[in-house]
């Protein structure tokens, strides 16, 4: 079956090879939940790939913070708010499924939506700045 979400290079590299990395890796956590979503597996398999992608995306946005703060980059103070704006959605998201025991489309909206908007838009940036300053 195709990947519901691709990771493409020339559209989400953020230019920082440990930060493409983990980008790809919840790419990865976000097509078994997909696959898993589409094919009607057991509730409890569902359940364990969005509680996965939840804990990998904590432990992504930490790293990357960290990153940000090593290469100084003016950005991070309201790069951290944003991280901490999607992860409130994605627990709203999974307060949703807990109780209605199914993900909506919506929730696949809205990993899209911050993987495009998300990583193309906003990540880059700190790569940008790396690029910037290395160059200096
Ligand atoms: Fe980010």
């Amino acid at each position: 079956m195709a990947e519901y979400f691709v990771w493409d290079k020339s559209k989400l590299t953020v230019s920082v090879d440990a930060m493409d990395r983990e980008h790809q890796g919840l790419i990865a956590i976000m097509n078994k939940l997909h696959e898993r979503h589409v094919s009607g597996a057991p509730i409890s398999e569902v359940e364990a790939a969005l509680n996965e992608l939840g804990a990998a995306t904590t432990a992504h946005f930490a790293n990357e913070e960290r990153h940000m703060e090593s290469i100084g980059y003016p950005g991070l103070v309201s790069h951290r708010l944003i991280h901490q704006d999607l992860l409130k959605s994605f627990k709203q998201h999974a307060t949703d499924f807990r109780a209605k025991r199914k993900l909506e489309d919506e929730f696949f909206r809205f990993l899209r939506n911050w993987l495009v908007a998300h990583i193309q838009g906003i990540d880059r940036k700190y790569g940008a700045h790396q690029k910037l300053n290395k160059s200096a």
